[in-house]
């Protein structure tokens, strides 16, 4: 069967067919890759994949990214833990967020997973901030290309931070004083596509460059409900087998916390990127 790309839905992402991510051709590489530029996030089902082909599918994209906060798979470093048991209320990712986008290199982008899957729920939700970017009006695009915004992890992973107050035994390690910030513009152009993208999140975005978080509230609440409306979005399904690799450049993601007493567990390798214009 030859690489097909399908739209995942009219929003956000794309399915890639045909293909074993462990065993890739050069040429179905370049399929992938293209089809990881257009689409933001894409997704594969049916993947037998290993720790070890994980890790070598990762390392053909760039240098892997040890995560500071996550815990990381016993025998592997290289994968970090997605991980809640069943006693667990809170999940990891469980919001609105960009990966990283506290980092002045933030990470190009994130492959992930399915280890161990609830029996129903656990979903995982993308929006698309190419779309979310070119459906602004011409005046509020132009406000915002001379506007920088401030990420930062302190109130995430520091240690009066959510995970600290929510769950403190969640495995996630506390950030004491690595905790990164960095400035960004709000619009950046997507280094491989050329495409302009929104680039605020509700996760670590806490205010723009010269303004108050006061100040900045209002303009980033509209940003945030604008980006998250369904037409940008899609909610991927997990299977046994599937596989997800999102941009961070391109898309925010969430997941979905609704499988409480159930356990889920996920592989993540993080890839490096560089500084965004
Ligand atoms: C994450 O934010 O990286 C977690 C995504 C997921 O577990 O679905």
């Amino acid at each position: 069967m030859s690489i097909q790309v399908r739209k995942f839905s009219g929003g956000c992402g794309a399915e890639v067919l045909g293909v074993n991510i462990a065993n890739l051709s050069n040429s179905d590489m370049d399929a992938v890759r293209q089809a990881y530029v257009d689409h933001g996030v894409i997704f594969f089902r049916d993947q037998k994949i290993t720790e070890e082909e994980h890790i070598a599918f990762a390392r053909r994209w760039g240098p892997i990214n040890i995560n500071r906060f996550f815990p990381a798979d016993q025998k592997y470093p290289e994968i970090a833990e997605v991980r809640k048991e069943k006693a667990q209320k809170t999940n990891i990712g469980g919001g609105w967020h960009t990966d990283h986008s506290y980092d002045v290199e933030p990470a190009m982008g994130s492959i992930l997973v399915a280890r161990q899957l609830p029996e129903t729920g656990g979903d995982t939700l993308f929006a698309n901030m190419y779309a979310a970017y070119d459906a602004l009006s011409p005046g509020l695009k132009e406000t915002l290309s001379h506007m920088r915004a401030i990420h930062s992890t302190a109130h995430v992973f520091g240690a009066g931070g959510f995970y600290q107050q929510t769950d403190p035994n969640n495995g996630m390690k506390t950030a004491h004083s690595d905790m990164p910030e960095a400035t960004h513009p709000v619009v950046i152009t997507h280094p491989e596509s050329g495409r302009k993208a929104l680039y605020v999140n509700p996760g670590f975005t806490v205010c723009f460059e010269g303004w108050t978080p006061m100040e900045s509230k209002p303009l980033l609440d509209y940003l945030f409900a604008h980006a998250a409306l369904p037409e940008f979005t899609c909610r991927f399904q997990w299977r046994d087998g599937s596989v997800a690799f999102w941009d961070n450049r391109a898309t925010w993601h969430y997941a979905a916390n609704d499988y409480h007493g159930q356990q889920r567990l996920m592989h993540r390798i993080t890839i490096e990127g560089s500084a965004l214009s």
